[in-house]
């Protein structure tokens, strides 16, 4: 029995998490659910986002599917971003990002280093505030480690891997990166390994899209690309991600937010999540029940109604048979 957290969060979180939920619960396998609260709205209620009982419920389990939070745009003293926090807590290094688009010959993931870079929180001000400095770590242990996950991904996929850097620029940072990477690379003689600048990445990401198998890359240049790579193919109503350590849980989340603009309404796309949820089994070993879920998805329009939309996808769920996946684990 795997046991699986869901903390759908604020907005349209409260709406896409159920849909996933139905989605799990109608293939009918061995899952335990149990909800737990983070957010905005938690914050508020209890004056804290992220509260000691869901990180203890999170310990016990095998993965955690989150929907989205609200964060408030300035500093709110005592509020700190719950899926950062989460990250943080079980060291979930590798942030997983496919993008696929079957019409068009897409199907890429974008493997992001998620704790260091530019996103380590070293920035300051100098001259009384006229000099913003931003200072980027990367380390040679968490370089090695999520290359190296990216290479395990490639080798369940097509076998190719892009490494992303700018190291004729910053030969410093990149450059180690850089070095690590193509060193941890050498143990996977069977990929096809390339490297490429990401100014080019992100050109060729849009002219040839199909050419990709997975892309690693660090933090922020991991961020922009894989929404770039989310906006070639469907949005955001189809971008799911993955956020993997080492051990368990792993966390599987919607790459969109809590859409404070249509949240309450009904309206939200469910798709992400459930492609989410297919990510979760994916990791449990479920890849034959993962691969029929993410197919009938991605062939399934959004109704506009979440609940239309979810209705669908489980109707053809228990209409259409399971075809276990030749190639094993999806992403
Ligand atoms: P957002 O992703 O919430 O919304 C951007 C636009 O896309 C909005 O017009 C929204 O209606 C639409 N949209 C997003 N998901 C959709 C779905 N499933 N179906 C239909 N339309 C969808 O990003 P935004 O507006 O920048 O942020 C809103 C709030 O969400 C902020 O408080 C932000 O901090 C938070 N956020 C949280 C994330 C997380 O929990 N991991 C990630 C991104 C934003
Ligand atoms: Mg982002």
């Amino acid at each position: 029995m795997a046991r699986i957290v869901l903390i759908p969060g604020d907005g349209i979180g409260a709406e896409v998490i159920p849909a996933a939920r139905r989605v799990l619960e109608a293939l009918t396998l061995p899952l335990e659910f149990v909800e737990a609260e983070a957010g905005w709205g938690c914050f508020t209620r209890r004056g804290d986002a992220l509260p000691g009982d869901t990180l203890e419920t999170c310990r016990g389990a095998d993965a955690i599917l989150f929907g989205a939070t609200q964060s408030p745009m300035t500093k709110v003293e005592g509020y700190r971003s719950p899926i950062l926090g989460l990250r943080r807590t079980f060291d979930l290094f590798a942030n997983l990002r496919p993008a696929f688009d079957t019409a068009r010959g897409i199907d890429l993931l974008v493997v992001r280093e998620n704790t260091e870079g530019l996103y380590s929180g070293r920035e300051r001000l100098e001259d009384d505030g006229a000099t913003a400095i931003a200072e980027r770590v990367i380390t040679r242990r968490a370089s090695q480690r999520i290359v190296r996950a990216a290479c395990e991904r490639a080798m369940a996929r097509r076998k190719r891997l892009t490494i992303v850097h700018k190291a004729n620029v910053l030969k410093e940072t990149c450059g180690l990166f850089r070095a690590a990477a193509l060193d941890v690379a050498r143990d996977f003689p069977a990929l096809h390994v390339e490297e490429m600048l990401v100014d080019t990445a992100a050109m060729r990401l849009v002219q040839e899209p199909g050419r990709f198998d997975v892309l690693v890359t660090t933090n922020l240049f991991g961020d922009i690309l894989s929404d770039l790579a989310a906006g070639l193919t469907g949005g955001l109503g189809l971008a799911p991600s993955a956020n993997l350590g080492a051990g368990r849980p792993a966390v599987f989340e919607p790459v969109h937010g809590s859409a404070p603009d249509i949240a309450g309404q009904g309206v939200a796309d469910p798709r992400a999540a459930i492609l989410s949820a297919a990510l979760l089994l994916d990791w449990l070993d479920r890849s034959a029940e993962a691969a029929h879920v993410r197919r009938i998805t991605l062939d399934t329009p959004h109704t506009g109604s979440t609940q239309g939309t979810t209705d669908q996808i489980i109707t053809r769920l228990a209409t259409l048979t399971l075809n276990p996946s030749p190639s094993g684990r999806g992403t």
